[in-house]
């Protein structure tokens, strides 16, 4: 059986190439909103009401598991996916606590949407790390720009390498010597942010995702007693707008992987 990922985006590639890496054998359906892609800047509403459409898509296709390969989604919409969705929902949040666990500075600073850092569950997820964490202080950002960079393929190139600058640069300033990529479209950045921020510990939550998912697949498993795996493992693309733009477009994100 296959499971679902979904994004605003292409984003949530990064997270599907974690979980291709643990479980290479899982067939896979994505679905990219692509039609309303950014959702960073719009309203919590929306972006309740556009996951929760994009979720019902991928619940048509008798998925065992849906994993919400987006913080902005995750902050808004996982409580009531999770309220109705009849399978395990696994949902994505900054790495704070492993940002915490890698910094030596004690400065960590945390890339994300505007919407993911103006939500209750981030802030909640920040005072719990804090209370774990209280010598670390957290510098948050809103990376402007950087989906559509993404989005667009313009992935490493001068103006990429020009708006991560102009995003990272305060959070150096501010002495941190960690970065955490809240926003799944940012892993795909990588090569700019590491030219501009050399020597920084990255912190990106795809493989965590990916071992999540594995477990909650074991376990469900068990509970069935249905085997895990499936024979044909390709990856199948769906969204909102343009599916051979996307496809085109994860061609480039991910060169390696077949999809269909
Ligand atoms: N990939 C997304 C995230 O992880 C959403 C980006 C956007 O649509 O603004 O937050």
């Amino acid at each position: 059986m296959t499971i679902g990922v979904f994004d605003s985006g292409a984003g949530g590639l990064s997270v599907v190439a974690a979980i291709r890496a643990l479980l290479p054998e899982q067939e896979i359906v994505y679905f990219a909103d692509t039609a309303f892609v950014p959702y960073g800047s719009r309203s919590d509403g929306e972006i309740l009401e556009r996951t929760r459409l994009c979720c019902a898509r991928l619940l048509e296709h008798d998925i065992r598991a849906l994993v919400i390969a987006c913080n902005t989604a995750t902050a808004n919409a996982i409580d009531a996916v999770r309220a109705w969705a009849p399978v395990p929902v696994i949902g994505v949040e900054p790495g704070l606590k492993p940002g915490a666990a890698a910094t030596r500075s004690g400065v960590v600073g945390v890339l994300a949407t505007a919407a993911t850092l103006a939500s209750r569950r981030y802030a909640e997820l920040l005072r719990r790390t804090r209370d774990e964490a209280p010598e670390v202080r957290f510098v948050a950002h809103a990376a402007e720009g950087w989906v559509e960079l993404v989005e667009s393929g313009r992935i490493d190139t001068p103006v990429a390498h020009e708006t991560v600058r102009a995003s990272v640069t305060p959070l150096l300033q501010a002495g941190a010597d960690t970065l955490v990529l809240g926003c799944t479209h940012y892993p795909f950045l990588r090569c700019a942010i590491e030219a501009v921020a050399p020597g920084v510990a990255i912190i990106e939550t795809g493989p965590a995702i990916a071992r999540e998912l594995a477990r909650r697949l074991r376990t469900a498993a068990r509970d069935s007693d249905t085997a895990a795996g499936a024979p044909a493992a390709r990856l199948r693309l769906e969204s909102s707008g343009d599916t051979n733009r996307l496809a085109a477009l994860a061609a480039r994100l991910l060169p390696e992987t077949e999809t269909k």
